[in-house]
């Protein structure tokens, strides 16, 4: 019997998935006729306990205003201690509509246009357009690959901290697309910077729960614990449980000035609307999705595994960076391709498949792509067939 992550749910209508959708597909890849490996969600079956809620919810016939009473708090909360050991005091837990209406909200909010926002390329594109967006001026400070492992440059964060008109910093922790979980080392050095140059720290760890068997995520509300309180926290269970076009999403802050500033955003702007399903999801994945959760994580290491040693044997002139978290692989064609051109060539005519190029992660990304690999294994390794083949026949100039 196939595992139930084996599984692709055929017959159903994907018209409004955004990894599907044909009008989507031909403007991001010009094409509709690509097979998508793109938007970071997942084609998994949800966890059966989720589907069995949501059944119970429906038959209510009753869909009035909603409210995030604590018990649905709770769960959320005991999930994170349980989990991750990430203690967070209801009293700092705020909800919004997404992580990036959240952070959008609150860089608007909390820092004064015009000012630098500091991020990690290559990194979530999101970040940049919505700093770009609410009109900040976009700070890099790029990720250094060093043996087949990114790492941050500390003293060029050093260095961006320092400057009074950067007055906050985006973190992607785990980081996507480049799949590193930080360490606890490494997280307080950052934490040092920022707090030393009083510099806003936004940790957003919407990926927290995609963590593989070597590594170990670390809340940096955690980091921060007795010295500072100038950070906000980003999550969601959208990710962790395939689930990000039902739940909204959640930021934790100790500080009580920052969270009744934001409070006060969310309130004004109404961002903050909640539904029966996105509530009855929360309750249910963080009370009864361990094990599930487990089981796919397991899958998905396996994944990647798989990947590796398809591309070790078949392809070796492409190779990935073996993510310690995250369901996204970031795949190297540096040996292959000559520009985006030629990549976007291989990948979206050629091989037919929908995966974003790395340039789309600002600096650091060009000759990368990144592949979404929370989908069936066999259609990840059809995929890979399918580049391999493409290659081929592929000329290099
Ligand atoms: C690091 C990161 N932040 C935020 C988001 C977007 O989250 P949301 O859909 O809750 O806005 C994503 C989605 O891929 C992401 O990878």
């Amino acid at each position: 019997m196939a595992a139930p992550f084996d599984k692709y749910k055929k017959d159903i209508n994907r018209s409004t998935f955004v990894r599907y959708n044909e009008n989507y597909l031909v403007g991001t890849f010009g094409s509709a006729d690509v097979t998508p490996f793109w938007v970071a969600d997942s084609d998994f079956i949800v966890m059966p306990e989720l589907v069995k809620a949501l059944k119970k919810t429906a038959k209510r016939g009753l869909y009035p205003y909603e409210l995030k009473t604590p018990e649905i708090k709770q769960p959320l909360i005991d999930w994170f201690k349980k989990r991750h050991k990430i203690n967070i005091n209801l009293d700092g837990l705020l909800f919004t509509t997404s992580v990036n209406s959240g952070l959008a909200a609150t860089i608007d909010e909390l820092t004064a246009k015009g000012d630098g926002i500091i991020i990690q390329p290559p990194v979530f594109q999101g970040f940049k357009g919505i700093i770009k967006g609410v009109g900040r001026k976009v700070v890099n400070n790029k990720l250094t690959l060093k043996d087949g492992k990114y790492e941050i440059n500390f003293s060029d964060l050093e260095k961006k901290a320092a400057d009074k008109k950067n007055t906050a910093m985006v973190l992607c922790s785990p980081h996507n697309p480049v799949g590193r979980v930080w360490t606890q080392q490494e997280l307080e050095k950052i934490a040092e910077i920022c707090i030393a140059n009083n510099v806003l720290m936004l940790s957003d760890e919407i990926h927290a729960d995609i963590i593989y068997s070597k590594a170990t995520f670390i809340g940096m509300t955690e980091v921060y614990k007795g010295k500072s309180d100038n950070i906000i926290m980003l999550g969601s269970a959208g990710k962790s449980f395939g689930i990000p076009g039902l739940v909204d999403s959640f930021m934790y802050t100790p500080n009580p000035v920052l969270k009744k500033k934001i409070q006060e955003r969310i309130m004004r702007f109404h961002l903050g609307k909640s539904n029966a399903f996105g509530n009855a999801a929360l309750k249910t994945v963080y009370t009864h999705g361990n094990k599930w959760l487990d089981k796919k994580l397991n899958y998905l290491e396996k994944t990647v595994s798989a990947i590796e040693a398809y591309l070790a044997k078949n392809i070796p002139e492409i190779t990935l960076t073996i993510p310690e978290g995250t369901y996204q692989v970031w795949l190297d064609f540096n040996k292959v391709t000559k520009n985006d051109e030629e990549l976007k060539e291989l990948l979206y005519k050629k091989a037919k498949l929908g995966i974003t190029l790395g340039t789309e992660y600002g600096i650091g990304g060009k000759g990368y792509a990144r592949m979404n690999i929370a989908s069936p294994r066999p259609m990840i390794l059809k995929a890979l067939a399918k580049l391999k083949k493409a290659l081929n026949n592929f000329v290099i100039i």
